[in-house]
């Protein structure tokens, strides 16, 4: 847990030493959509200590947009970060979420399996995650978990309430990772974060069903983000940094 403010400075850290720390001429990371990982990716695009041409980039879901579209989560890392650093195209794996939903997580699953096995290790190296206050990561939502089952990488989803199609990786293929990070910052967060903490909850939240090889999800949070937990909330993943 860092101080408020601090959450995408101490995660593009922890990002770059986590890349610095990994073998091999190959670094494959699952990026996450949403807001949150703007100031990430910004800072990570600063950077001089990541040899970029290192990296394979994929999505943990997308929404069923054109690239171009401001909700476009591929159309955000590419200003905020892929054109910065200068990833080399054929190693950034975008969801085509522009042929429409279906279309786009079948030739995604298809993707996804092209690069299954052809190396040591699991697939993703790094996966980042957000979390929606209702408790969805990815394009996960709570209650929608029969749309998960199977032996699909990918899937289309509706999200549900009027959240437009989306493509989104299933649980299982979230936790073909040697780590899987959620970040999650600001007061708005405290609440769900508490909840998905809290192992003696109700109601399944999707982060219950992610485990990577690490064993435990680690969840990067700031002082505001965290303000719920000392009130009884028992992590029950690994300890918030
Ligand atoms: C998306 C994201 C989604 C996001 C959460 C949190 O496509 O919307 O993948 O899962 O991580 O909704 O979003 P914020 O970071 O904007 O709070």
């Amino acid at each position: 847990m860092v101080p408020d403010g601090r959450g995408p400075d101490e995660a593009a850290e922890r990002i770059a030493a986590f890349i610095r720390s990994l073998p091999g001429d190959e670094v494959r990371l699952c990026l996450s959509g949403g807001s949150t990982p703007t100031g990430v990716y910004r800072r990570l695009s600063d950077r001089s200590d990541i040899d970029w041409a290192r990296l394979r980039f994929f999505w943990g879901d997308e929404r069923a947009v054109s690239p171009a579209s401001d909700e476009s989560n591929y159309g955000l890392a590419r200003e905020t970060l892929l054109e910065p650093v200068g990833a080399a195209p054929e190693r950034v794996h975008r969801i085509l979420a522009e042929k429409g939903a279906e279309a786009a997580a079948s030739l995604y699953d298809r993707t996804l399996r092209a690069h299954v096995g052809t190396r040591s290790g699991p697939l993703f190296d790094l996966v980042l995650l957000g979390i929606g206050t209702d408790g969805h990561t990815a394009s996960l939502f709570p209650g929608r978990e029969s749309e998960w089952d199977g032996e699909r990488l990918a899937f289309a989803t509706d999200g549900g309430e009027g959240r437009g199609l989306r493509v989104s990786l299933t649980p299982a293929a979230l936790s073909d990772a040697r780590e899987v990070w959620v970040l999650a910052f600001g007061a708005e967060k405290s609440d769900i974060v508490r909840e998905a903490l809290d192992a003696g909850r109700g109601r399944a939240l999707p982060t219950d069903r992610i485990g990577p090889r690490s064993g435990g999800v680690l969840w990067l949070l700031d002082a505001s983000s965290a303000s719920e937990l000392d009130r009884g909330g028992s992590p029950h993943d690994e300890t918030p940094a």
